[in-house]
C-alpha cells in the first residue's frame, strides 16, 4: 500500500529533511584524508541527537551505526570503523533522521583530496542521474518514468546502475512502497500522484554492476571492485512539482486553502 501525504505532511518531513540536509553537509566537510570513518558517524550522532532528532539508520535491522560510509569499491551500507580515508579515495555518506514522526533519508557521495577524473565523473553522473530521474517524477506518469531516466543518464556516460538494491516510498516508515528501481522501461508501476514521497537514490558503478555483499553482512561492493558511487534525496511531488526535502533550506510547502481552512 502506498502511503500518500498531505501537504501538511509534507511540511513535518521537510523539518526532518532539513535535519539530514544540515547534517550531511557538516559530514561532508568531515571528508579529508586522515579522518577515520567512525568519526564521520560520531559526529553524525551527537548532532542528531542534539537537534532533537533519531538516528533512522542505527538498529535497524541490526545495523550498527548511524551513517553508512562507503569508500571505492564498496556501494552502500559501508560500516564506520577506524579505517581512516585516504588522498583519492570515493566516499559515499548515506544518512538518515526520524523527527517527530518522519524519516528523511539522503546519500552524497564526496572525494577524498584529489582524486581521478574517473571518480569525479562518477560523482557528477551520480548527482546528474538522480536530477534526470526527478525530472520525470510528473503527476499522472508512473513510477519506472524515473527509473528509465536514471538509466538512460547513467548508461550515456558508459556506467552502470546497481539493480539489486532500490530506492523506495519513505514517510512514518524508513522503507516504504513503492520500490524506486533504477532502471527499467518506462510507463510501469504506480501512477506518479500528489502526496507522494520517494526516496530517488541511484547507485551506480564504473564497471559492471553486480554486487557482492562481505562477509560482515552488511557491505555490498562491486563484484568486478569497480568505484561505485551514491546521489540520494528524498523528494515529495507537490503541486508545484517535485520538491526536494534533504537539503538545509527545504522550502515548506504552503498548504492549499482547502486544507488550511481545515486547521
Ligand atoms: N538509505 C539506506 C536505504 O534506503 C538506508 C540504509 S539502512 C541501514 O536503504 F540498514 F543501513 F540502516
Ligand atoms: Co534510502
Amino acid at each position: 500500500m502506498i502511503v500518500y501525504k498531505t501537504e501538511a505532511e509534507i511540511a513535518a518531513m521537510a523539518a526532518s529533511g532539513r535535519i539530514v540536509g544540515l547534517i550531511l553537509d557538516e559530514l561532508g566537510d568531515l571528508v579529508r584524508p586522515g579522518v577515520r570513518t567512525i568519526d564521520i558517524d560520531a559526529h553524525a550522532e551527537r548532532r542528531t541527537r542534539e537537534l532533537g532528532a533519531k538516528p533512522a539508520f542505527k538498529d535497524y535491522r541490526g545495523y550498527p551505526a548511524s551513517v553508512c560510509v562507503s569508500v571505492n569499491e564498496e556501494v552502500i551500507h559501508g560500516i564506520p570503523s577506524d579505517r581512516a580515508l585516504h588522498e583519492g579515495d570515493l566516499v559515499s555518506l548515506d544518512f538518515g533522521v526520524l523527527y517527530e514522526g518522519f524519516y528523511g533519508d539522503a546519500a552524497r557521495s564526496f572525494p577524498v583530496g584529489r582524486v581521478t577524473p574517473l571518480a569525479e565523473r562518477l560523482i557528477a553522473i551520480a548527482e546528474a542521474s538522480f536530477r534526470s530521474g526527478i525530472e520525470a517524477m510528473i503527476e499522472g506518469g508512473r513510477v519506472s518514468d524515473i527509473s528509465h531516466a536514471v538509466q538512460g543518464r547513467v548508461e550515456a556516460e558508459g556506467f552502470s546502475v546497481i539493480r539489486s538494491f532500490v530506492g523506495h516510498g519513505i514517510g512514518h516508515a524508513l522503507h516504504e512502497e513503492p520500490q524506486v528501481p533504477n532502471f527499467g522501461l518506462p510507463g510501469r508501476g504506480p501512477r506518479l500522484r500528489r502526496g507522494l514521497v520517494l526516496a530517488v537514490e541511484p547507485m551506480i558503478a564504473a564497471g559492471d554492476w553486480d554486487v557482492e555483499v562481505l562477509d560482515d553482512g552488511w557491505t555490498a561492493v562491486t563484484r568486478d571492485r569497480s568505484l561505485a558511487a551514491h546521489f540520494e534525496e528524498t523528494v515529495a511531488l507537490t503541486a508545484a512539482g517535485p520538491v526536494i526535502l534533504t537539503r538545509p533550506d527545504a522550502p515548506v510547502p504552503a498548504p492549499r486553502a482547502k486544507e488550511q481552512a481545515h486547521a
